[in-house]
């Protein structure tokens, strides 16, 4: 029984995105009004039936115009800081009564923001308490690391069958971004998700390296890991046009820290929201195969 009414629409922020076009999907599919925000609508290519509108959330002028009527947000945050939190979050309070936050598992609740090592953890840390002071009623998802990050490996995997990286011994627990919008669906749609901060991984803990045969296995041949320095791996981010170059050393400082922290923990968030298993990363891979041939 869902509490969002045939009139409420729900506006997806990062709609494009690995979670947000998942949302926007699942959202469409059940019959929900929805309205998908995008700072190009030409190319955001939606499914039928979904209001299609053009906005940033660094505009924050134009906020208003795009969430007038919006009852409900999904909000992914694009930035690496957060420094136009506070407008962003407050014009979204003004119009929607409930806000779904796509947070990070890097944020930690006995830490301040300030305490937070990791940029992004630390803004994350931001948005979390200013959405919490804000909204009527939020739920704030915390996705462990994204199944989809391993698409920054499709050119190698294309053009042959090694991945060069660095940390891959770096233990992570790879999340489908199917669960997450899954998660986040109902926790905008149905009452009993106010105030909950989930912490959302797949069911596996898998190495960098051991991601990599994942995906070999998915595509029917061997792909293997070759270990870089931190120092060559950065070079060769840097070198790639398509990676950001601000996010690098953001990145790389990430899986440091991960390296040096306790083995992440698999939790059984997915299947109690959804009632089924979270996916593997196999799951993940052979969905994802044509990205990788
Ligand atoms: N990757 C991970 O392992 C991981 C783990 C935990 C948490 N997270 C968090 O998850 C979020 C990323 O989610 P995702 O992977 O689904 O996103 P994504 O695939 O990286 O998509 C980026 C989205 O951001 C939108 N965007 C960029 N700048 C924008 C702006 N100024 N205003 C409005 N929209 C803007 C883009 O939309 P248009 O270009 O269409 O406007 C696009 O839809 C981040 O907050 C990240 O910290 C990631």
């Amino acid at each position: 029984m869902t509490n969002t009414t045939q009139h409420d629409t729900i506006l997806v922020t990062g709609a494009t995105g690995n979670v947000g076009r998942q949302v926007t999907i699942q959202l469409a599919e059940a019959g929900l009004p929805v309205r998908a925000m995008t700072r190009r609508p030409e190319s955001a290519s939606m499914p039928e039936g979904v209001e299609v509108v053009r906005g940033d959330l660094a505009d924050v002028a134009g906020l208003d115009a795009v969430l007038t009527g919006a009852a409900a947000v999904f909000l992914m945050w694009p930035f690496h800081d957060a420094d136009l939190a506070s407008e962003i979050i407050g014009a979204i309070a003004r119009h929607a009564r409930r806000v779904v936050l796509l947070s990070s598992g890097a944020v930690h609740d006995h830490l301040t923001p300030e305490q937070h090592e990791n940029a992004v953890g630390r803004s994350h840390a931001v948005v979390e308490r200013l959405v919490e002071a804000s909204a009527s009623e939020w739920t704030i998802l915390r996705p462990s690391t994204f199944a989809a990050n391993t698409l920054w490996w499709a050119p190698q995997i294309r053009a042959g069958d090694v991945v060069r990286g660095a940390f891959g011994a770096v233990p992570m627990v790879p999340v489908h971004e199917k669960d997450m919008a899954e998660v986040a669906v109902r926790a905008l749609t149905e009452d009993g998700h106010h105030g909950e901060k989930y912490p959302l991984t797949g069911p596996q803990v898998l190495t960098q390296a051991e991601q990599v045969s994942v995906i070999g296995q998915a595509l029917g041949r061997p792909v293997r890991w070759l270990e870089l320095s931190r120092e060559q791996e950065r070079e060769r981010l840097l070198s790639d046009a398509s990676f950001p170059s601000s996010f690098v050393d953001v990145l790389l400082d990430g899986y440091a820290g991960m390296l040096d922290r306790p083995r992440p923990v698999v939790t059984a968030t997915v299947e109690k929201l959804t009632g089924h298993p979270a996916r593997t990363l196999l799951d993940w891979a052979t969905d994802h195969a044509s990205d990788f041939r």
